[in-house]
């Protein structure tokens, strides 16, 4: 069942391109246009919305915290993206204007569950993106986007994290899409580039070897920094949550922009620092400043592992070790950041003997709060 694979982690992490285009099948027309007849959110309620607000805990957390960035740059409707398990304890202002995104592999996360009958409480609709069919969040929902990644078995999120990605960018679109917002030609390209990430999935796939040789030199450390800006930043959240849960090692992720703020006076003789660089083309202030912090962090004589376009050569006398991702829009970027870090948090785990598939004291779906 685990379609030779050792772990199930690394048949999940291989299912990937498929998983992101199923996910696809079906929601984008002939003509390029998004088709979510599930979403029984009428259009004129979504025209309504006035502000989104996403719920979600560890991995699908993440995506939410990507998926903001994407819905206020397409649609310009504000968006709040906050963990469920604060979300209701601090009273959270929403009205029937508001349109909650409940996001959840399983459906069946108590904290994630909580938060959205909360917000039904209020008046608000719920969005669920969700990958189990018929589960409660999705029951308890006034409409569910669903996943396609299939059966995610292994504990850690990985799939189920590229799908979810990609049905937040899809309710993003098709926000966008209703409310007439920046409709246009970014969103026209935004759209055939989505419909063809699968493949760039596929790509990263291919040449992930020394990204397991990496890792495996690395086994023996004991902290693991990740650095980020933009979307990256909640990409190098997700690589070292992978990296704490998998391989029980201390793994914290930064916006690099916070470093001089504080997390700089960590960084010493030989510390790995995997840093997730933005396109150079589009945002490319984004860009410039991440490589000013890869200088300042190896000057402290940190090991940098940079993952960055193809073609970006600007990185090339900073990095230790340079992981390279196919070109992709920058709000996209993510689907394709993400894998290298699943790849290795994966190899570290397995190298210092871990169980991969089962992590200690972690559960598959938390159904307590
Ligand atoms: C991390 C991981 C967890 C889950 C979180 C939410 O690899 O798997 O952080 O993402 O427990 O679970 P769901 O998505 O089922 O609500």
């Amino acid at each position: 069942e685990k379609g030779g694979y050792d772990y199930f982690m690394l048949k999940e992490i291989a299912e990937q391109p498929k998983a992101v285009a199923d996910t696809l099948l079906g929601r984008i027309d002939a003509a390029g246009s998004l088709t979510l007849d599930e979403v029984r959110i009428s259009a004129s309620e979504l025209r309504e919305v006035d502000k989104v607000v996403i719920v979600a805990c560890g991995t699908a957390f993440h995506a939410g915290m990507i998926a903001k960035y994407a819905i206020e740059h397409w649609t310009r409707i504000p968006c709040e993206v906050e963990l469920a398990s604060e979300f209701r304890y601090r009273d959270p202002i929403l009205d029937a204007r508001s349109l909650v995104i409940a996001i959840s592999q399983s459906g069946e996360t108590m904290d994630t569950l909580m938060a959205l009958r909360h917000a039904r409480e209020q008046g608000s609709k719920v969005l669920a993106i969700c990958n189990t069919n018929g589960s409660t969040i999705p029951r308890e929902s006034d409409a569910v986007l669903y996943t396609h990644a299939g059966p995610e078995v292994a504990v850690a999120s990985t799939k189920a994290f590229l799908t979810q990605l990609v049905a937040c960018y899809l309710v993003a679109l098709y926000l966008g899409q209703v409310r007439g917002t920046k409709w246009g030609d970014e969103i026209g390209a935004v759209i055939r580039d989505l419909s063809q990430i699968s493949g760039a999935v596929e790509r990263v796939l291919e040449t992930m070897e020394p990204v397991r040789e990496l890792a495996r030199t690395l086994a023996h450390k004991n902290t693991v920094l990740f650095l980020g800006r933009h979307v990256g930043y909640p990409v190098a959240l997700e690589g070292a949550l992978k990296l704490k849960e998998l391989a029980y090692m201390h793994a914290e992720g930064f916006a690099a922009g916070e470093l001089k703020h504080g997390p700089i006076a960590l960084i010493e003789d030989d510390l790995p620092v995997v840093v997730v660089v933005p396109s150079p083309r589009g945002r490319s202030v984004l860009h410039d400043k991440i490589v000013s912090n890869i200088q300042e962090i190896r000057a402290r004589g940190a090991r940098t592992i940079v993952i960055a376009e193809e073609g970006d050569e600007a990185v090339v006398p900073y990095a230790d070790h340079l992981i390279r991702i196919p070109v992709t829009p920058t709000l996209l970027q993510p689907l394709v950041a993400t894998v290298p870090l699943q790849v290795f948090a994966c190899e570290l785990a397995t190298a210092r003997g871990n169980e991969v598939d089962q992590p200690r004291n972690l559960a598959k779906s938390v159904t307590v709060e």
